[in-house]
């Protein structure tokens, strides 16, 4: 059953308005990982739960507790839950999203400022959060909006969980879910799950996804020296902490992608024609990913092994030193404590609890190797398991039918690269179907400089996650 028309026309004659709306969400500096801006994110989540109040959905913000960030303690933002509709002949959907945004100064080189939504000429909403993942859950509330303006019930019921820690590795939201996925629970009741936090691979085929990759974060730290040295005074003369550590860093993965920690890559089974000829399949070209990337740089000229490469294989990134000299200018200076980041993307059947053990082996191995006399830490920050879904359930046919009559395009299904910890958590809890229904584009740029999100695509994708909820009232379970 399509949604109906007035929808549609409701959804267009409002655009500016959700536009509004979104400027208002993305101003908020709700950065999880930033412990001087956990007070934004909570207004965030103030924010976000009047806005639902307005639209009739009842709420409660949940208090996760305290968590402690580069040595601090903080409070935790609290989750919202929110619940609209109780008509037991209509299915329940569970739908989720995260409120918190990644870090974003002007400086970083944008080319406008980050938490000021702009909408371009060319129809791009610029601004941090647009896509990630602030314009989906807006999409939600533009859905609720025509059915509270034209007094219209819903199609199904709707059980909402909004989170403020994803970019932070979703701290204390695995043991809510857990909770209140047991009989008598927020969610008792839930049929099927929808997370609008992912992207299409290219900028013109709509996807649906039914697979995300896990992950593990690791930090060093080399330290042996009691204070930072003078290069002249000290050079050649001790054990340097950033010589080692660079060494360690150079040891974990090759040119080509290749994790050199032994049997990390070895987990995984190799793809087997019929699937490479899933990804054959798939809209998608070197040209994609450099137009992404913004530089002529793939690891390769073939559309499967690249595919592979994001979406089946687990692959190794180093994100930064931390401790190193990092100003500009030269400063002659032998750095007392530096601390590399990195982490492994993790696919089935690889768990964080299996691949850490060989990880910190390896490191401790290859340090030792090195004869220093300094000193090797290393810790786990976050981690999450890896998802895939029978992407033939009908929570997913009636994904495809509102992706039909939206964009008049049949959807790839695909998996995705990046991570959404609770994923996996919200399907073997609540033991139901979980779809990930994306809203924005492969070239959005989340966590990157200029975030946008296409004005079409927030007003189509609006329309499309409305068309959505009609699709699965009317689509047999
Ligand atoms: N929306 C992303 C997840 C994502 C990334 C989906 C790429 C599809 C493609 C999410 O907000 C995110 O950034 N997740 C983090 C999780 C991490 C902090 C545990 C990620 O993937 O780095
Ligand atoms: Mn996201
Ligand atoms: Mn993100």
């Amino acid at each position: 059953m399509a949604a109906p028309t007035e929808f549609l026309t409701y959804i267009d004659s409002k655009a500016d308005a959700f536009i509004q709306r979104l400027a208002d969400a993305v101003a908020i500096q709700s950065v999880s990982g930033d412990a001087k801006r956990r007070g934004e994110v909570v207004r965030m989540a103030h924010w976000l739960d009047g806005q639902l109040k307005a639209l009739g959905v009842e709420t409660k913000l949940v208090d996760l507790g305290k968590h402690v960030m580069d040595g601090v303690e903080l409070d935790l933002p609290p989750a919202i839950l929110g619940s609209i509709g109780n008509d037991p002949k209509k299915k329940t959907v569970l739908i989720y999203g995260h409120f918190d945004v990644q870090p974003a100064n002007k400086s970083d080189g944008w080319d406008t400022e980050p938490f000021e939504l702009v909408i371009k000429e060319n129809g791009q909403l610029v601004g941090r959060g647009s896509s990630d993942d602030k314009g989906p859950i807006l999409g939600w509330l533009n859905v609720l909006e025509y059915h509270r303006d034209n007094q219209k019930p819903l199609p199904v019921n709707i059980k909402f969980c909004f989170e403020g820690m994803e970019e932070s590795g979703s701290e204390g939201l695995d043991e809510l879910v857990e909770k209140e996925s047991k009989a008598g629970g927020y969610f008792e009741g839930v049929d099927c799950v929808c997370i609008s936090d992912n992207y299409w691979l290219n900028d013109r085929t709509p996807v649906l996804t039914y697979g995300l990759r896990g992950l593990t974060y690791f930090k060093v730290t080399v330290s042996g020296p009691g204070r930072d040295l003078h290069s002249g005074v000290f050079g050649r003369t001790v054990h340097e902490p950033m010589t080692d550590l660079i060494h360690l860093m150079g040891r974990l993965v090759d040119q080509q992608g290749n994790i050199l920690v032994p049997g990390v890559d070895e987990m995984v089974p190799p793809a087997d024609d019929e699937e490479k000829a899933i990804y054959e399949a798939l809209d998608y070209s070197i040209s994609d990913v450099e137009s992404a990337a913004g530089g002529q740089i793939s690891l390769t000229s073939n559309k499967v092994d690249l595919l592979m490469g994001r979406m089946r294989n687990p692959s190794l990134s180093l994100h930064g030193i931390e401790g190193a000299f990092s100003e500009p200018g030269a400063k002659t200076v032998i750095p007392a404590k530096v601390s590399g980041k990195f982490s492994i993307r993790l696919v089935p059947p690889q768990t964080p609890e299996a691949v850490n053990p060989l990880v910190i082996e390896y490191l401790k191995s290859e340090f030792a190797k090195l004869n220093t006399k300094n000193r090797l830490e290393i810790e786990g920050l976050h981690g999450g398991k890896p998802w895939v879904a029978d992407h033939k359930h009908w929570n997913f046919e009636a994904a495809k039918r509102a992706t039909r009559s939206v964009y008049k395009q049949e959807p790839d299904l695909t998996r995705e690269g990046g991570s959404i910890p609770v994923t996996l958590t919200f399907a073997e809890s609540l033991g139901v179907n979980v779809l990930l229904l994306p809203m924005g584009r492969g070239d959005d740029g989340a966590h990157s400089t200029n975030e946008k999100l296409d004005r079409s695509n927030f007003i189509e994708g609006s329309k499309l996650l409305g068309s959505y909820l009609y699709e699965l009232a009317a689509i047999s379970k």
